[in-house]
């Protein structure tokens, strides 16, 4: 009783009902009013007073504390926003309001299989009985220190791990120590743009690119310069001349964001001889590199870089389930320590008991015999893909045979224009994303991204009947 008199008297002193050096009535008064007990109103009273809002004069009484700005406070006095931009304008930096101008979202999944959306793994291939073993055994047995501060760097057995396991998948030379753990590449990237770019500092970032990239690097006050990608890569030679000072250059070499194309052996020594030339930093984002499913594994710029300008990046959530949200960067050793205190100014560190789970997972030779398997599986709904497409969409659309990774690019052959269809694709249950949503300045030939690898048979089956419905609707 005492917080619900207490409540009312705030919000009348708050709302103006109650006017600044108004007497509240007695303890005595109120309490017969009400038929409160006395104490229940001395309490509500005692609150009010403690926080500033009365103040109480013996033998003279209560008295609301003058404070003219009160009822700014009052949520009956706001006016409700009517759009996410107004309250922008009010309220937040201008960086952020230039996120906010985004069509690049990833919103939660409420299903999975959902054909065709393309930042999904099989998530229900995953072995979940043997993850939750793993994990319970951890948290038995992990030493109480596990449960306390952990190192800003990442869990140093999981560094280890990770400095073995890129070692051998893509010849990334690197100490454990040169290993900081992020929570997912996204962070890493913006971990990225805080410890190596200012305010104008210039990016080189492909075109069509990762969009997550982009925000990062102007979210940090950089100047995001969108460079042209070509059937080789990154057109380094036009990227000199457009921005010959730039700091860092944002490349996804084996796998490029999102056309699929591998960068050439020409265009790496190229890249890699300007930045060395010009002390600039390449960050080269492998977000998917243990997919290729043709050929041999390329090799890393990173293991090709002698001046040590290539800083690496790599993610779990990719290779194993998105909710992980464990990813990590290979940094030079002189950066070490700058990260680490970047990171802990962040979020201190990643979650040590799950990184304690993907260290014996991965020590236990599961990450190995998971990332091969999937290697297959998704090489197969690839190619499932593309027979499928093939078949019922041909003179629609000409869906190309990804390589690598967990998506592709597919022409669009009917005029239609790429919002329209994925409106449609929309409304019919499709998740597809139009090319332009990558492109910054250059425009690409109207196409749709399709994701593969977290559909299975009858999904992929099933989506491209729908997608010839979408496109002959
Ligand atoms: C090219 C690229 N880089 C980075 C990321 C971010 O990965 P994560 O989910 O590990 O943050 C993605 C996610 O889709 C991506 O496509």
């Amino acid at each position: 009783m005492w917080r619900w008199l207490y409540t009312e008297l705030r919000s009348a002193i708050i709302d103006g009902r109650l006017k600044s050096g108004a007497r509240l009535p007695s303890t005595r008064n109120l309490a017969a009013q009400y038929g409160l007990a006395r104490g229940t109103v001395v309490a509500a009273f005692q609150q009010l007073q403690t926080e500033g809002f009365v103040s109480s004069e013996v033998s003279a009484g209560t008295f609301v504390v003058p404070a003219p700005g009160w009822e700014m406070t009052s949520p009956t006095k706001q006016r409700p926003s009517r759009s996410r931009q107004v309250i922008s304008r009010a309220t937040i930096a201008k960086r952020a309001q230039s996120l906010l101008k985004t069509t690049f979202f990833l919103p939660a999944s409420h299903s999975i299989g959902k054909a065709f959306r393309g930042y999904e793994p099989a998530i229900d291939l995953f072995p979940v009985e043997l993850w939750a073993r793993i994990a319970a055994r951890v948290y038995r047995k992990a030493p109480r220190s596990l449960y306390g501060q952990g190192d800003a760097g990442g869990y140093p057995p999981l560094r280890r791990a990770i400095a073995e396991y890129v070692g051998h998948s893509c010849g990334v030379r690197c100490s454990a120590e040169q290993i900081i753990v992020t929570s997912g590449a996204q962070q890493a990237l913006d971990l990225l743009a805080r410890v190596l770019l200012d305010p104008g500092d210039e990016v080189w970032m492909e075109d069509p690119g990762y969009p997550g990239a982009s925000q990062a690097f102007q979210s940090a006050g950089a100047s995001v310069i969108p460079i042209p990608v070509d059937g080789e890569g990154i057109d380094v030679a036009g990227a000199i001349k457009s921005s010959p000072a730039a700091r860092v250059v944002y490349v996804t070499p084996a796998n490029q964001f999102p056309l699929g194309t591998v960068m050439s052996a020409e265009r790496r020594v190229e890249l890699l001889s300007w930045t060395a030339r010009a002390g600039a930093w390449i960050i080269e984002d492998e977000y998917d590199a243990e997919y290729r499913y043709s050929g041999k594994p390329i090799a890393s710029l990173h293991s090709l870089d002698r001046s040590g300008s290539v800083i690496y990046v790599g993610t779990f959530t990719k290779m194993l389930f998105n909710a992980l949200r464990i990813g990590f960067i290979v940094v030079p050793e002189r950066l070490v320590e700058a990260f680490r205190i970047a990171r802990s100014f962040i979020d201190r560190h990643a979650p040590t008991l799950d990184q304690a789970i993907l260290t014996e997972f991965t020590n236990e030779g599961h990450f190995g015999h998971h990332a091969r398997k999937m290697r297959q599986v998704y090489s197969d709904r690839s190619q499932l893909l593309t027979e499928e497409a093939n078949r019922r969409l041909s003179g629609l659309l000409d869906v190309e045979h990804a390589q690598s990774g967990m998506r592709t690019v597919a022409w669009i052959k009917t005029g239609v224009p790429e919002m329209v269809l994925t409106r449609r694709a929309e409304r019919l249950g499709l998740e597809v994303a139009p090319i332009s949503s990558y492109v910054s300045k250059y425009e690409q030939k109207p196409a749709l991204m399709l994701g593969f690898a977290g559909c299975n048979e009858n999904e992929i089956k099933r989506g491209v009947s729908v997608l010839e419905a979408v496109l002959s609707g």
